[in-house]
């Protein structure tokens, strides 16, 4: 069903103040005015289809019990940008290539990297391809071993990564050579193949929950296209939650712009301006 903004209820500014608390709240995304529009068909939307006619009643409903809990989970979906693609920052891939290569030859140990908010899986799986093509060329006698997890807040963006099955259009960006050695056809779609498969695992966490997760001593943690949706004060929040989960020597890959005037006494930027990268002293 289609709505439009017009036929949608009015968006009182009572109404959008309480839902962008609530979002910033439990998601960190803030939603400024320019987003209202944006946030008015979303929860419209949702409220035709269960039923719901003012932003009030319905922002009640996700606040209260089980329910509430669980269309919460729903509306997390509508609300978050998911946009992403194979391979879509190709200079900052290229850093994390470098970094594994020389990681390779200084230490045999597994090799750990995380991507954080991770979307459809299209981020994480780059880096799988990436990292397993890097082991194939080193030298050494015995290949490393590799895991990778991706995060994020969204289920159904992480039931969709799980399955790792995309339209041909979404490897536009896979160099041909990767797509024929990574992914397998499936009716209309490929799929991720099993090798790489096996090698990633997907977890829901909540940015604002990082202190929860288990995960540390990662070699790479890579977190783009997330940051720009929270203040300024929460990203460095974020930020030196990341790096504290930083292997020594391990790098962190944020989206360029996304961290302007920060620095960790414990990380040192990579040269360059095309990619923003940190290492952290061994
Ligand atoms: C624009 S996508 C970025 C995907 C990928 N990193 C990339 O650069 O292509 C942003 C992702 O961040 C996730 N996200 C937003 N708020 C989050 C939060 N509080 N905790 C975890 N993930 C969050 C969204 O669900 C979405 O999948």
């Amino acid at each position: 069903m289609v709505v439009s903004v017009n036929q949608a209820p009015e968006l009182s500014d009572s109404a959008f103040a309480t839902w962008q608390d609530i979002i910033e709240d439990r998601l960190g995304l803030q939603l400024p005015e320019q987003r209202r529009s944006f946030l008015k068909t979303c929860l419209s939307i949702r409220m035709r289809e269960i039923g719901f006619e003012d932003y009030l009643g319905y922002y009640e409903f996700v606040r209260s019990g089980d329910e509430g809990l669980i269309e919460w989970n729903q509306l997390i979906d509508r609300l978050t940008v998911q946009e992403t693609r194979f391979f879509r920052d190709p200079a900052a891939y290229s850093l994390v290539k470098d970094h594994l290569r020389r990681r390779i030859k200084d230490s045999q140990r597994p090799l750990s990297l995380w991507s954080v908010g991770c979307s459809t899986g299209e981020e994480t799986y780059s880096l799988a391809m990436l990292t397993a093509e890097v082991i194939q060329r080193s030298t050494e006698e015995q290949p490393i071993r590799f895991g990778i997890t991706g995060s994020d807040i969204s289920k159904q963006a992480l039931d969709r990564a799980r399955k790792g099955v995309y339209a041909a259009r979404r490897l536009e960006l896979v160099d041909t050579k990767l797509q024929n050695k990574y992914f397998v056809p499936v009716s209309d779609k490929f799929q991720v193949d099993q090798q790489i498969r096996d090698r990633v695992c997907f977890v829901r966490l909540n940015l604002l929950e990082l202190s929860r997760s288990p995960l540390r001593n990662l070699d790479v943690i890579y977190c783009q296209n997330v940051l720009i949706y929270f203040r300024k004060w929460r990203r460095k929040d974020i930020v030196m939650e990341l790096a504290s989960r930083l292997a020594p020597g391990g790098m962190l890959v944020l989206g360029l712009g996304e961290m302007v005037d920060w620095s960790h006494p414990d990380l040192y930027r990579v040269p360059g301006e095309r990619a923003l990268a940190y290492l952290k002293r061994n």
